[in-house]
């Protein structure tokens, strides 16, 4: 039993041009392996996918919650993508962000804007707290599941999610997703699941 290193939802060259290949076999091949690796030398190898939701909510600060949280964080940025992702969303989840942000425009700015001001490595989120939907933002490895909320949606804002493509440019690479990557259908299917 081990973690595992989850395939991609889409092949490496499926985002290009907005995230290229070489960004997509870094970041998926290098830095995601790389925590998947580290987190199986920790654990032995004698805990699995199954226990990762458990071990995050049960870990002490430190480097098995950090690598236990980058994975799940990572697998759940790559879901939160597709190669036909972007416009905008319909139904359910177009009405639920309407109520929460006054309009689908309103939330895709304040994402936006969070994830562009967040200072260092992090993540920025929509997430449900269980009363409403909040935009959000953490540190380094942080997660919504670590604060009682769900996540819906992700945004990596580490450096080496961007840096190939974007260089400093982390607005851009920020436009770029929410206009052309953003799978609408994820965040729909986790807002059902709320
Ligand atoms: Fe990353």
């Amino acid at each position: 039993m081990a973690y595992t290193l989850p395939d991609l939802p889409y092949a490496t060259d499926a985002l290009a041009p907005h995230l290229s290949s070489e960004t997509l076999e870094l970041h998926h091949g290098k830095h995601h392996a790389g925590y998947v690796a580290k987190l199986n030398n920790l654990t032995a190898g004698e805990a699995s996918d199954a226990d990762l939701v458990q071990l995050i909510l049960d870990a002490k600060p430190g480097g098995l919650l950090n690598n236990a949280a980058q994975h799940w964080n990572h697998s759940f940025y790559w879901r939160s993508m597709s190669p036909s992702g972007g416009g905008v969303p319909t139904g359910a989840l177009a009405d639920a962000l309407g109520q929460a942000f006054g309009s689908v425009e309103a939330f895709s700015k304040e994402l936006h804007d969070t994830a562009a001001t967040h200072f260092g490595s992090g993540w920025a989120w929509l997430v449900h707290d269980g009363s409403t939907l909040l935009v959000t933002h953490t540190s380094d490895a942080d997660l919504p599941l670590r604060h009682a909320q769900k996540a819906l949606l992700t945004i990596d804002v580490w450096e080496h999610a961007y840096y190939v493509d974007y260089r400093n440019r982390r607005a851009d690479y920020l436009t770029a997703f929410l206009d052309h990557l953003v799978n609408w259908d994820f965040v729909a299917e986790n807002l059902a699941s709320v």
